[in-house]
């Protein structure tokens, strides 16, 4: 049976069946509801889109309540445990998981696009010496654009592939180099010997040493938050991607918009704040008067709570466990013993309870990040990379969907109409 919904509008009297499909009604449906042929048809007001779909996808399911996340059907929880960061993003691109020569195929192909041209560092050295690695990554993304020019063809699949094996595998590069430049070190070449983490972190923290090899459990620590991070469905920086992006723009231009969405305080900076947060608070004994403080409303609890989960967020659970095995090799941050008395006491407690309030992916991270030696500015850099696979995937599916369309929200016109123009000539005269 054909589900629908019957709308009677109060201003004519007249009565409209509107089909309902995948439970959502299309808004061009309700553009027919028109008091007459003159003025525009019935619209929808959803600033921030939180109850408008805007694409199919089949890339990343998450069931708020419940507490799942899956990618393309794969619980986060086993391919955290299980898998890594290139073969989840191989999972993302390309909707299944590789066979052993595919995967091999895959790998090859990132460690060996690793490298940016020579101008990318002229360029980068060019940033003033305190640049945000953020700003840095950014632009520098976008400028990819210029030097693979046949990226403009984003009909041709091969061609395609090849900007997403590109992209994947000089964000590493780029973010490593914005990281030294903030520090005035010198630029870390790729490391192909390594893996695709082992060798971020190679770039980032090289010095004289011939080789770099990070202790194997920071690098499956790190290649576990990339998992993590690697795609969250519509979020701001995907949803800014595929805006971009239904221009028919090249992909480096595209996810350019998105890391520039990230980089905005609401999106990739709560983990930043939740840091802020634990110092404040200094030790267990402050506990009591900060919660206190919360649930007056003065102020909110940095790295808990969600728009979409409910219950818990999956990968706060994944990430706390990641935080030991780092503090094994690293020695346990202080904070680490604030964070979790305070999650023990706000989970105990009526407000926190009620409103279902729960530690988010970022209650956690920033403390592993710290524990890395990574300053602040970093984090938003780190979930840069692991979302490319994500944004990419997106991306693909969206070049390939023929119901997309240029993106061209409507509006709700507030402003003054048919003024008559004076010259400025005799309005200052
Ligand atoms: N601390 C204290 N109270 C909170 C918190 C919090 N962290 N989050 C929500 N509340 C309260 C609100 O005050 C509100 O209470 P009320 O009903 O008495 O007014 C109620 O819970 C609902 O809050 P909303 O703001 O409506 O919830 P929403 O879903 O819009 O917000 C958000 C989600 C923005 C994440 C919010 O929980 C928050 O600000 N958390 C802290 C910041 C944070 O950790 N952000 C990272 C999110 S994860 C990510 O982006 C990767």
């Amino acid at each position: 049976m054909t589900e629908s919904l019957t709308v009677r509008d109060n201003r004519t009297g007249q009565e409209y069946d509107v089909p309902i499909t995948d439970g959502t009604i299309r808004a061009a449906d309700l553009g027919k509801i028109k008091t007459d042929d003159e003025t525009p048809g019935l619209a929808v007001y959803d600033p921030g889109f939180v109850n408008t779909a805007s694409c199919r996808s089949s890339v990343t399911y998450i069931d708020g309540d419940k507490g799942i996340l899956e990618y393309r059907g794969y619980p986060i929880e086993q391919l955290a445990e299980h898998s890594s960061f290139l073969e989840v993003a191989y999972l993302l691109i390309h909707g299944h998981l590789p066979s052993e020569e595919e995967h091999d195929a895959w790998v090859h192909e990132i460690t060996y696009h690793t490298f940016v041209h020579e101008n990318v560092k002229t360029f980068m050295q060019g940033f003033r010496y305190d640049a945000h690695p953020m700003g840095m990554l950014m632009a520098s993304t976008g400028a990819l654009s210029t030097f693979y020019p046949e990226s403009r063809d984003i009909s041709d699949e091969q061609n395609r592939h090849m900007q997403m094996v590109r992209m994947i595998a000089k964000m590493p590069t780029l973010g490593a180099w914005a990281f030294r430049h903030a520090q005035g070190k010198p630029y870390v070449y790729p490391d192909n010997d390594l893996s695709y983490t082992g060798n971020f972190l190679s770039m980032l923290f090289k010095m004289s040493e011939s080789k770099f090899e990070a202790d194997p459990r920071l690098v499956k620590a790190l290649d576990t938050l990339f998992i993590l991070h690697a795609d969250h469905e519509q979020n701001c920086s995907t949803n800014a991607v595929r805006s971009v992006g239904s221009s028919q723009v090249d992909p480096y231009s595209a996810v350019a918009a998105g890391v520039g969405a990230l980089y905005g305080p609401l999106h990739g900076g709560a983990n930043e704040a939740v840091l802020r947060m634990l110092k404040r608070i200094g030790s267990k004994e402050n506990i009591p008067a900060f919660i206190e403080g919360v649930k007056a409303g003065n102020e909110r609890l940095m790295g808990f709570g969600h728009r979409v989960y409910k219950n818990f967020d999956p990968r706060a659970t994944i990430i706390k466990k990641a935080c030991d095995d780092v503090f094994e090799v690293t020695g346990v941050n202080p904070l680490l013993e604030i964070a979790k008395e305070l999650e023990k006491i706000a989970l105990e407690d009526e407000y926190f309870v009620k409103r279902k309030l729960y530690p988010n992916v970022d209650f956690y991270s920033g403390l592993i990040y710290e524990a890395f030696q990574f300053p602040p500015e970093m984090f938003t850099v780190l979930f840069a990379i692991g979302r490319t696979p994500g944004w990419l995937a997106q991306w693909s599916e969206l070049v390939t969907d023929k119901e997309q369309k240029i993106a061209r929200p409507k509006q709700i016109y507030t402003g003054d109409r048919t003024l008559q123009f004076t010259p400025a000539s005799q309005r200052w005269a």
